[in-house]
C-alpha cells in the first residue's frame, strides 16, 4: 500500500541543481564531484606533470546521447534498488561515458532519491519496478495502478523526469490480459539473466554475459550486492573495449527502430 500522506516529504525540499551553462562552471553536486586535485599544496614539478598530462577529451563531457545505430549495443538493467551499491556501478558507468536502466521501486527510492537524481543526470534511464516489488498477477486493478503511479510521481519528483518503461516484478504478468490493460506502459524483460541475486558472485554474473552478450541484449542484475559492483567494474571496460555501446532501453530500441508499445512486452532488439 501506498502511505496515504505525501510520501515524498523530505524529497520535494531538495535544492535544485542550477542547470549547468556553457558560459560558466557549475558548482557540481555532491554526488557528482569528482576526487579533487589539490594542485595548490602541490610542488611545482608535479602540477606541471599535471598540466603536460594528455587530457581525455571525453572526460567532463556528456556520454554519447545517440548511439550508433550501425555499431552494436547493449542495455545493462539493474532492478530492485537504489542502494548504497548503486554508486559503486554509477561511479563506472560515470568514468566510461555509459549508460544504464534502473528499474527502482518506490520504498528503496524514498531512502535514497540523491542516487536516483545522480543516474538521470548521468544519462541513465530510470524504470518502474513498482512501490514495493508487488507480484503485479496478485493484486487488484487498482493496486496495479497505485503501484505504478506511486512510482512514476516519486521517480518525477526526484529527476524531473517520469519513467517511460516498466519492468514487472518476477516478470510476471507479461501475457496476463489484466495487467496489461491496467500497466499501461512497455513492459521490459531481459535477454540474459545473470542470476547475480542468487550467485553472488562476480564470476559467475561475468560469465553469463560473456556466454551470451550480443548486439540488442537487455541485461538483468540487481544493484543490491557488492560482487554484483564488481562484476560491472569488469564487465563495462571489456564491452567497450569489444565495440559495445553501453546505452538505456529506451535508446537501444529507438536506435533499432523499434517501437515500445504500451502493453507489449520485449526481451532484446534483436531478431
Ligand atoms: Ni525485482
Amino acid at each position: 500500500m501506498l502511505p496515504a500522506g505525501n510520501p515524498s516529504m523530505g524529497i520535494i525540499d531538495i535544492v535544485p541543481t542550477p542547470a549547468p551553462e556553457l558560459t560558466s562552471t557549475p558548482e557540481p553536486t555532491p554526488a557528482l564531484q569528482t576526487p579533487p586535485v589539490a594542485t595548490a599544496s602541490l610542488e611545482p614539478a608535479v602540477t606541471d606533470a599535471l598540466a603536460a598530462a594528455t587530457p581525455d577529451p571525453n572526460v567532463g563531457l556528456p556520454p554519447q546521447e545517440t548511439p550508433d545505430p550501425s555499431k552494436p549495443m547493449v542495455a545493462l538493467t539493474f532492478d530492485d534498488g537504489p542502494s548504497k551499491k548503486t554508486e559503486r556501478i554509477l561511479d563506472v558507468l560515470e568514468q566510461y561515458g555509459a549508460h544504464a536502466t534502473f528499474f527502482v521501486v518506490g520504498i528503496q527510492l524514498e531512502k535514497f532519491p540523491e542516487i536516483v537524481k545522480r543516474a538521470s543526470d548521468l544519462g541513465c534511464e530510470i524504470g518502474n519496478h513498482t512501490y514495493n516489488h508487488k507480484n503485479l498477477t496478485k493484486i487488484s486493478p487498482d493496486e496495479m495502478r497505485e503501484q505504478i503511479n506511486g512510482v512514476n510521481r516519486l521517480v518525477l519528483e526526484a529527476t524531473g523526469k517520469e519513467p517511460a518503461l516498466v519492468r514487472p516484478p518476477y516478470g510476471a504478468g507479461i501475457k496476463d490480459e489484466t495487467v496489461k490493460a491496467n500497466v499501461a506502459y512497455p513492459l521490459i524483460m531481459w535477454t540474459i539473466d545473470t542470476l547475480d541475486w542468487s550467485t553472488r558472485d562476480t564470476q559467475s554474473t561475468l560469465e553469463a554475459i560473456r556466454k551470451d552478450v550480443k548486439d540488442g541484449s537487455i541485461v538483468l542484475m540487481h544493484d543490491l550486492y557488492d560482487p554484483t559492483a564488481a562484476a560491472v567494474e569488469t564487465i563495462v571496460p571489456e564491452l567497450i573495449e569489444q565495440g559495445y555501446q553501453l546505452v538505456t532501453v529506451s535508446e537501444m530500441f529507438a536506435a533499432k527502430g523499434i517501437a515500445l508499445e504500451p502493453g507489449k512486452y520485449y526481451r532484446k532488439a534483436f531478431e
